[in-house]
């Protein structure tokens, strides 16, 4: 059983579908810690109720981001961590951090990478007349939302869609995507080597598809 640490900053619906899915032993792995950059962050309340281990780090407690990374770093450390699952952690990582954890960081970012990175993905979608966008797990890497990706799931955009029915669209598509790459991790199918993504030993293409 991996150890896994899941990093937040808000809702935690992802962090409940990982929550659940290593409960029913879908992912082989235990959450022992979720760190989150947010105090008021509803998911430390999902943590709570789990009994799962939580902490939270402020970005104001230290005099610069780096030295809040480290911090993060070394409880990580401690914690024995063997995976660490960024779900919705909107903070920029600093490179120390990633070197630190390379090739086991994961993070679900609202887009059809590599398209649209950065922030206000679906108004982007949305603006630009898009008939499609979706979401995408990928390896973290010292460029933000750059990492090799791993899965991606799409769903339509519909001229008279709201900006909240296509967040609860896309969403609706994290929590199922999100477990299953982290059940591969765990089971030591999945790897980042040479910031290539390999699953069962094979390549996976840039856009996540076998
Ligand atoms: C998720 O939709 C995730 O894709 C996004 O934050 C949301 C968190 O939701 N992540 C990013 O935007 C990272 N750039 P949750 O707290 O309900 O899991």
């Amino acid at each position: 059983m991996i150890r896994i640490a899941v990093l937040i900053s808000g809702e935690g619906s992802n962090l409940q579908a990982l929550i659940d899915a290593c409960a029913s032993g879908r992912i082989k792995g235990n959450i022992v810690s979720v760190v989150s950059n947010n105090a008021q962050a509803y998911g430390l309340q999902r943590a709570q109720q789990a009994g799962i281990e939580h902490r939270t780090f402020l970005r104001k407690t230290y005099t610069d981001n780096q030295s809040m990374d480290m911090a993060v770093a070394d409880y990580l450390q401690q914690q024995q961590v063997d995976l660490v699952v960024l779900a919705g952690y909107m903070k920029i990582l600093t490179p120390l951090f990633i070197q630190r954890f390379n090739g086991k960081i994961l993070n679900i970012h609202p887009s059809l990478l590599p398209k649209y990175p950065g922030l206000n993905t679906y108004q982007r979608a949305i603006d630009a007349g898009d008939g499609e966008h979706g979401t995408t797990v990928h390896f973290v890497n010292e460029e933000v939302d750059a990492g090799a990706i791993v899965l991606q799931a799409k769903v339509p955009v519909f001229a008279d869609d709201s900006l909240d029915e296509v967040i609860e669209r896309v969403k609706a598509q994290e929590v199922r995507i999100y477990p299953l790459v982290v059940a591969w991790f765990a089971q030591g199918r999945l790897q980042l080597r040479d910031e290539k993504a390999y699953l069962d030993g094979q390549q996976l293409a840039t856009n996540g598809y076998a």
